[in-house]
């Protein structure tokens, strides 16, 4: 296994293996051996290049910029993990599954239960999700103040949640539903001023022949079919169920639609394959925004750090992080570890003070309602971002970064060990005329000092009560500003907006 020293500081090595698609060759038959024995040869890592990082071939800085404008302006999206996994919500023969990715999520029950296809595939009779209203899922986005979506397209569970000419394991085709939620998604944010991005799961597909695997885990049972019928060539795979489904989802949503193709778990997609699938989206979308999972040494146009904020950020690259509102990606029905509002803001501020998006998770019920927790929450930090929105969208990363801290070892949000910031006491974002200072921790002397600035500094402002005066003392050694009132304007994180 192949994990590039880069990232090793940041991740564990199971979301690492992921983006580097180095394990899980597909193996040829269930009784042969897997891994490295039988498999392709893993890719060496390309050699990082330097910032900017791009999918697409030969692009110039000036263009990369232009491309990945409305991304970087946006800070803030809503991650959708939805499809036939949330009608068995994490249950098997009524019992709960375990799991060998922890916490279990509801979308690996198939890969977790070792359910055989067939068996599977009678979830598709009970998902009809009559309740779901492209509006109500844009509206919760908008209302949060996310200002693009990212759906599953398609899962490793394989079945597509549009309608594929591909194969019959799909919404219109093989449940009661019988329609496209996807079609109504992209008019719904057509018409909201969203974008809106496709995840696809490229490689690890459990129904179609594609390739299985749970990356960083060395137990041979992680990569290898339970079931004769997923036992296929990948190419076939490739070329006979991927690359038709990409082509149908990069053509049947409108010019403007899919506005980032979201890859996941990359398992056996060698250069070549990665090179061949890339041709595919150059051809047809040049362009689109693409993540860094694609596999094969590939890069990608994003850093995707996964349930955790990096302790410095990626300087110098675009990134987003993603995460869930509880436990699991996707609609599992005892998952109640919710967390809380403040909580939420307060990672949005930190991936904003480091130059990253935030890209947050729902997981819509079988029904297609979304739970009422996540509604509420995403409500509340739009309320939040109501107020101190100026702050965060088209905003850079801090011009400081001592304020993060030494990293330190922490717990991601599966509850595994990652490296985290050591201090959150205030973060800062930066955009023409402004730098904002964004205060976790409400000083009790009434002062806040940070440190020097390049560019003066000529007044100052709290964004959730402009009333109130504010003092601003600049010298080299950093900037004083006094005059802070005793209770925090806003009990989760208050802004100072410096003008400049
Ligand atoms: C992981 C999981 C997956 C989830 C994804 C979100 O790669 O395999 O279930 O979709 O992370 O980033």
């Amino acid at each position: 296994m192949v994990i590039r020293k880069e990232l090793a500081d940041h991740k564990h090595a199971r979301f690492q293996s992921e983006r580097l698609g180095s394990i899980s060759p597909r193996v040829k038959s269930l009784s042969s051996a897997p891994t490295d024995a039988t498999g392709v040869s893993v890719p060496e890592s390309l050699p990082e290049p330097e910032h900017p990082l791009s999918s697409v071939p030969g692009e110039t800085k000036g263009q990369r910029d232009a491309r990945m404008g409305w991304f970087r302006n946006a800070k803030f999206g809503m991650f959708i993990h939805w499809g036939v996994f949330s009608v068995p919500a994490g249950y098997h023969c009524g019992r709960h599954v375990p799991g060998r990715n922890v916490p279990p999520f509801s979308e690996w029950l198939m890969f977790n239960a070792k359910i055989p296809v067939a068996e599977y595939r009678d979830n598709a009779r009970d998902f009809n999700p009559v309740d779901f209203d492209a509006a109500k899922f844009v509206g919760a986005a908008r209302s949060a103040g996310m200002k693009y979506i990212v759906i599953t397209a398609k899962h490793h569970d394989g079945l597509a949640m549009f309608d594929s000419k591909v194969n019959d394991w799909n919404i219109v085709a093989a449940t009661p539903y019988k329609r496209d939620p996807l079609k109504a998604l992209a008019e719904e944010c057509r018409k909201e001023g969203i974008k809106l991005g496709f995840y696809y799961s490229q490689a690890q597909d459990w129904c179609n022949g594609g390739s299985i695997g749970l990356a960083g885990s060395q137990r041979p049972e992680d990569h290898e079919p339970w079931d004769p019928v997923q036992v296929h060539e990948m190419d076939d795979y490739l070329d006979n169920t991927a690359i038709p489904q990409i082509t149908e989802l990069l053509t049947n949503y409108g010019p403007d639609t899919p506005a980032i193709l979201w890859w996941d778990t990359p398992c056996a997609i060698t250069a070549e394959r990665a090179a061949r699938l890339n041709a595919v989206v150059q051809q047809l979308r040049p362009g689109i925004i693409q993540n860094n999972r694609l596999g094969g040494g590939t890069h990608g146009d994003t850093k995707t750090p996964e349930q955790s904020i990096p302790p410095q950020g990626y300087p110098g690259c675009d990134w987003e992080a993603c995460m869930t509102l509880n436990d699991s990606w996707g609609y599992k029905k005892d998952d109640d570890n919710w967390k809380s509002s403040r909580e939420l803001i307060q990672k949005l501020v930190d991936t904003a003070s480091k130059g990253g998006n935030f890209l947050l998770n729902i997981g819509p019920a079988a029904t297609g309602t979304i739970p009422a927790e996540s509604v509420k929450r995403l409500a509340e930090m739009g309320e939040w971002m109501k107020v101190n929105g100026e702050a965060i969208y088209g905003t850079t990363g801090t011009p400081f970064g001592s304020e993060f801290g030494e990293p330190v070892k922490g717990l991601d949000a599966n509850g595994e060990e990652v490296m985290v910031s050591s201090l959150n006491e205030w973060r800062a974002t930066q955009k023409k005329s402004h730098l904002f200072l964004i205060v976790l921790e409400w000083p009790k002397d009434g002062t806040l000092a940070v440190p020097a600035y390049d560019q003066r500094i000529l007044s100052a402002r709290l964004l959730a009560n402009p009333a109130v005066r504010l003092q601003v003392s600049q010298t080299d050694s950093g900037i004083t500003i006094a005059g802070l009132p005793d209770t925090a304007p806003d009990p989760v994180a208050s802004v100072i907006d410096l003008r400049c």
